[in-house]
């Protein structure tokens, strides 16, 4: 039901609005269920006509099927829908390590990004080292760790004494590690103030301080053999 108001929602604005559709970034995803190469496709396509659109601009896989010849025959059904154009970019979400080997082994296109949850107390730094080696760039989701760690007393010190509130100090972090940050909030205010996190730079010391919070918390269960 929430789903259908938000194709609804997406389809009415995308007709409504005068932004030309280049200028607009729609990303969505290949949910679990729809794995396989005929299942993603049509599930792609599916997805084109609730939405109203021609094409999509990122189309990722929401995780790895545990069967590692469905995750590749999906993985061929966004190929082919790149060469149809009804979708530019592929990309993958929560494949750790062994996921993005075997994939890289036996596709042709490598993802363009993996979205995955990182933040200063959970930096992933091996997978985050080997998607770099790959030039597959990291979509950083739970960003502020879902709100657990905006208390933390470490960056509340940096936040203050630079005048910026903790949510904007862990965005900015992530962004100068060089990923695309994906914070969520509901509440208007928090929306606006993390989008103006960007208008400082953080010093090589407060880079290293929040660095050094890492105690690999993950706030969603990995999925399995992520890592
Ligand atoms: N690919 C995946 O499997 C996956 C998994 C998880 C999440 N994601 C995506 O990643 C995005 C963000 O992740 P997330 O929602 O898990 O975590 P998050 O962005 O780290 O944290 C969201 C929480 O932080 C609060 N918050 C946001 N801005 C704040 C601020 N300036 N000050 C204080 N509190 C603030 C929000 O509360 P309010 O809403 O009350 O402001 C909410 O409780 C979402 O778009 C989500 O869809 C993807």
């Amino acid at each position: 039901m929430l789903t259908q108001c938000f194709h609804r929602a997406v389809k009415s604005w995308c007709a409504r609005t005068d932004t030309p559709r280049e200028q607009i970034f729609i990303t969505t995803k290949l949910w679990d269920a729809d794995h396989g190469y005929e299942s993603a496709f049509n599930a792609l396509v599916d997805s084109l006509k609730k939405f109203g659109l021609d094409y999509f601009d990122l189309y990722l896989l929401h995780s790895p099927a545990e069967c590692e010849q469905k995750r590749l025959d999906s993985w061929r059904a966004l190929e082919t829908a790149q060469k149809l154009g009804i979708v530019k970019s592929i990309g993958v979400s929560n494949f750790g390590a062994q996921h993005l080997e075997s994939l890289l082994q036996h596709s042709k296109v490598v993802p363009c990004v993996n979205q995955i949850e990182v933040h200063p107390f959970g930096q992933r730094k091996d997978l985050v080292a080997l998607c770099e080696k790959h030039n597959i760039k990291i979509e950083a989701y739970s960003p502020l760790a879902r709100g657990n760690k905006l208390n933390d007393p470490r960056i509340g010190e940096i936040a203050e004494r630079l005048g910026k509130t903790p949510a904007q100090v862990l965005i900015n972090w992530s962004a100068a590690r060089g990923n695309v940050v994906l914070p969520k909030s509901l509440t208007a205010s928090r929306i606006q103030s993390n989008f103006d996190s960007f208008d400082f730079e953080l010093s090589e010391k407060d880079m290293a301080t929040i660095d050094s919070l890492e105690e690999n918390y993950v706030t969603g269960s990995l999925h399995k053999s992520e890592d």
